[in-house]
């Protein structure tokens, strides 16, 4: 598909990508000796300052317990932003680096804040701070709770200018931690402060899910159960759990992903036109489709969610080991990398229409996508032989790695006989724009900075996402084991995930 010689901007989107920069702040990061601040923050961090969206005096204060000095520090992100981007623009980082500062000490330790209190204020004189905070909470999250309760008692709070609070997820471990932990923030945060991050909502295909659907004319008409028979949302992995049993055995693939990732793919696909693309506009359609889903019978969850977990076998080449062999891993462990459920959204556009979620770890291929299948044609025309063949269309928003959007519609084939064939129409964001697509942690602390909840979760949208899993938890509880291992590693995950669709009559796309 050819790229458009005109881009029109669209004022109801434009928040969408309209570049501004922030006012000067500090961010400070809890756990920045951490795999996430290496990997993901840091390297963010220097890709907006080489577009020159941070504001000048912009500064960072890394938090943990890791007894590393600021120069230690700085040389520490320094490799980790080249090990993620490359060799370093020196007058860039020079100039970045000199706003990164490190403090160490315990998170439960009511002397470290105020001490991080008084380099704060020091910082505001010095690089024109003006008193603005972003706190960002990346550490285990049994830690959550007890630093935001600091945050509050040393009054790191009550300053002249803005604070906000980013919490990574998972945010909680079921309905009634959630609660918790929600109403301890909120007894130091206001909801307009907090930023809630569920990382697939800073992807770029995952944003063009609402501008696909509200900025084209064409689909949103068809958008709906007289068209629609089924949409397949896969998350596929081909990675296992790596080195991080002591996390992923107590969460497993309903609440690593389900919960989050795979429900707010759902939102944005299902949700009604919000009135403007404002933050409340947006997550409150999106409530409405986490409301509009009927919570499961827990005597009934093995009718409508299969869970598995992977054993040894193939991958990328070589031989892995099963779940089970993984280091830290618990040689009887239940905990599952697999999840394939089917969900309703009882409203009037979605009333009888499944969705097929599906997510796994050590499945053949990394590949996330969204496809809206339609209904088959009411009524074939064309010789008995060839209706068998006559295949429904297919409309599928690929999220990574492979970015871009499809539809495979049918034709004739050439030639003095009716045959019909299966095409694809192709749009590629590489090919069509360029360009590297930014990562999903450099839009969503931008956003943060600037004051915008649009990509974060609400409140009141954690809790509905747990209602939903609430009944699969306590089902999962109460059942026998299973017997697991039941996929092997580099496969499409457990038959009973083809069985799940089969009985409907459908079966999974092959990705
Ligand atoms: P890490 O396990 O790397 O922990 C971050 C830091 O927290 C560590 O460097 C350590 O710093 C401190 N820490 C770890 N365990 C403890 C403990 N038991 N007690 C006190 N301090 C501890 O976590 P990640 O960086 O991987 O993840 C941070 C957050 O981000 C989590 O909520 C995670 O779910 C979320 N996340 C992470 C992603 C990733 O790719 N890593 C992706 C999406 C979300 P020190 O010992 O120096 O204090
Ligand atoms: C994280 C999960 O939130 O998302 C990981 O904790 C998972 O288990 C990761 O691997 C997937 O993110 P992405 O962006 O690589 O699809």
């Amino acid at each position: 598909m050819k790229t458009p010689d005109v881009v029109i901007e669209n004022p109801l989107l434009a928040g969408l990508r309209l570049e501004r920069t922030p006012p000067p702040h500090v961010l400070v990061i809890f756990g920045a000796s951490g795999d996430l601040t290496h990997r993901k923050l840091m390297p963010a961090l220097y890709r907006l300052a080489l577009q020159n969206l941070l504001p000048a005096g912009f500064s960072v204060v890394g938090f943990s317990r890791r007894p590393w000095d600021t120069r230690q520090f700085r040389e520490r992100m320094a490799e980790a932003v080249q090990a993620q981007v490359g060799p370093l623009v020196p007058a860039v980082w020079q100039s970045f680096a000199e706003g990164l500062y490190y403090l160490s000490g315990q998170y439960d330790e009511p002397d470290v804040y105020q001490e991080l209190r008084l380099f704060l204020t020091r910082l505001d004189g010095e690089r024109g701070t003006g008193g603005n905070r972003l706190f960002y909470l990346a550490t285990p999250p049994s830690l959550f709770p007890v630093i935001v309760q600091r945050l509050g008692h040393a009054g790191l709070v009550d300053t002249r200018g803005w604070v906000r609070l980013v919490i990574e997820k998972p945010f909680g471990h079921d309905l009634g931690s959630a609660h918790e932990l929600n109403t301890l923030v909120q007894r130091v945060f206001t909801e307009d402060q907090i930023y809630r991050i569920d990382h697939y909502l800073g992807k770029e295909t995952v944003q063009n899910i609402l501008v696909f659907r509200f900025a084209n004319a064409i689909f949103e008409p068809i958008w709906n159960r007289r068209y629609v028979d089924h949409v397949q949302i896969t998350v596929a992995e081909q990675e296992g759990i790596g080195h991080r049993a002591g996390y992923y055995e107590q969460a497993g693939a309903l609440r690593d992903m389900v919960q989050n990732h795979l429900l707010q793919l759902l939102t944005l696909t299902a949700m009604e036109p919000p009135v403007a693309f404002e933050a409340d506009d947006v997550r409150n359609k999106k409530l409405d489709v986490l409301r509009a889903i009927p919570r499961y019978d827990v005597k009934e969850v093995d009718q409508y969610v299969v869970r598995g977990q992977y054993g040894p076998g193939w991958s990328m080449g070589r031989p892995v080991p099963g779940y089970r062999e993984e280091p830290g891993v618990a040689a009887d462990s239940t905990t599952e990398t697999y999840v394939a459920l089917k969900i309703f959204v009882n409203n009037w556009r979605w009333q009888g229409v499944p969705f097929y979620l599906r997510t796994g770890k050590r499945l053949p291929k990394r590949v996330s996508e969204i496809a809206v299948q339609f209904r088959q044609v009411p009524h074939i025309l064309f010789p008995s032989e060839i209706s068998g063949t006559i295949r429904p269309n297919v409309l599928a928003l690929r999220i990574q790695p492979d970015e871009g959007i499809s539809l495979q519609f049918e034709v004739k084939h050439p030639g003095p006989a009716v045959q019909v064939r299966s095409v694809t129409m192709d749009f590629q964001y590489g090919e069509a724009f360029g360009q590297r697509t930014p990562d999903a942690y450099e839009r969503l602390l931008l956003d943060a900075m600037l004051g915008d909840q649009t990509l974060f979760t609400r409140a009141d949208e954690v809790d509905q996402a747990w209602q939903v899993m609430e009944p699969i938890l306590e089902a999962w509880a109460t059942l026998p084991p299973p017997a697991f291992p039941n996929y092997t590693a580099g496969t499409w995950g457990p038959q009973e995930a083809d069985a799940l669709l089969a009985r409907d009559g459908r079966r999974w796309r092959r990705l």
